[in-house]
């Protein structure tokens, strides 16, 4: 009601701050007239493009790719020190060591370039992928980019220059120790452009062994960030890193540059336009089982009632 009031002011307002910055949906009001995620386009044209990022993956529409064998590591055992940084839309970490991922139908070896996460209100709903229409409370993606490029530019002008390997968070009873020090080292940085060391991390710290590395989904996108780069090979792991609701909460506690918590910093998820994901021999599994059990029963009649 408020916006609409105002609605014939909207030009003039619009006009004058026409170089205006965007931002998530949660920050978009009458107030702050930033660009939400349906106006990402006017920042970037690739934002519009038809090879974008998030998607939902509806996984009886996944096809089995036998060429999604088990990835190869290296370097993500490294223990490091680096800066972790509120950029003004995430929490942002850089990976100052050689780390690199190949394999898994990857065609060339990428290497580490920074992670960072995606996530929603309070512990909420925030992943940026979703899984049958399933959103997680949290995402992390670490950013690789081909190991023969030195610049990041470069690597986006290669539709696929950059590696994305993305996991999901989900809500335990019981707290994940090994995010200690990355939850306790967000109190230092909760105001935009912050920045704080963290010490002895490791890549492999932040997956715990719950989380089958053989079982993914693979398929061409872009980031989900403007520019909205055409030139990600996606790779999102079906198995969630548990969290407990105290640390999943933790990144609510940042703040955007106007002071408002950064909260629901994902972007909602963009048509499919075609695109096929690929699954490798252990993803969905569980679900197709339990799919299969649910047709059988059905048939029998074994339904239970509603
Ligand atoms: C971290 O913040 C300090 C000042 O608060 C600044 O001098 C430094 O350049 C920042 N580092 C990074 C990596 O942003
Ligand atoms: C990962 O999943 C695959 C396929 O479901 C299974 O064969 C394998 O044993 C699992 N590996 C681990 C370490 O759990
Ligand atoms: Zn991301």
């Amino acid at each position: 009601m408020r916006c609409l009031l105002s609605a014939y002011l909207l030009p003039l307002i619009l006009h004058s701050c026409s170089g205006a910055d965007w931002c998530y949906q949660t920050q978009v009001s009458c107030e702050s007239h930033c660009k939400g995620p349906d106006r990402w386009s006017e920042v970037s044209a690739d934002c519009g493009k038809n090879r974008q990022s998030p998607i939902n993956i509806v996984t009886k529409k996944t096809k089995l790719d036998e060429r999604l064998t088990p990835f190869k590591f290296t370097g993500y055992q490294t223990v490091f020190d680096s800066t972790m940084k509120n950029n003004g839309h995430s929490v942002q970490v850089s990976i100052p060591i050689t780390a690199t991922v190949s394999g898994g139908n990857l065609g060339e070896t990428y290497k580490a370039v920074q992670f960072h996460l995606h996530w929603g209100t309070n512990g909420g709903p925030g992943s940026e992928h979703t899984v049958d229409g399933e959103q997680y409370p949290m995402e992390l993606h670490i950013v690789h980019m081909k190991q023969r490029y030195n610049r990041l530019e470069d690597a986006l002008r290669d539709p696929s220059g950059i590696a994305v390997l993305g996991f999901f968070y989900e809500e335990s009873s019981s707290s994940n120790r090994k995010y200690d020090l990355f939850t306790h080292g967000l109190r230092s940085i909760q105001n935009t452009n912050g920045n704080t060391t963290l010490r002895k991390i490791s890549l492999n710290q932040l997956i715990p062994p719950e989380v089958n590395m053989t079982n993914y989904y693979r398929y061409d996108g872009s980031l989900t960030t403007p520019g909205c780069t055409e030139a990600v090979v996606w790779t999102v792991f079906e198995n969630p890193i548990p969290l407990d609701r105290e640390q999943l909460r933790a990144f609510s506690t940042l703040k955007f540059h106007d002071g408002n918590p950064m909260v629901g910093t994902f972007r909602p998820v963009q048509p499919r336009n075609g695109r096929v994901v690929y699954r490798s021999s252990g993803a969905a599994v569980a679900a197709s089982a339990v799919l299969i059990l649910a047709s059988i029963s059905a048939a029998l009649g074994l339904s239970r009632p509603h």
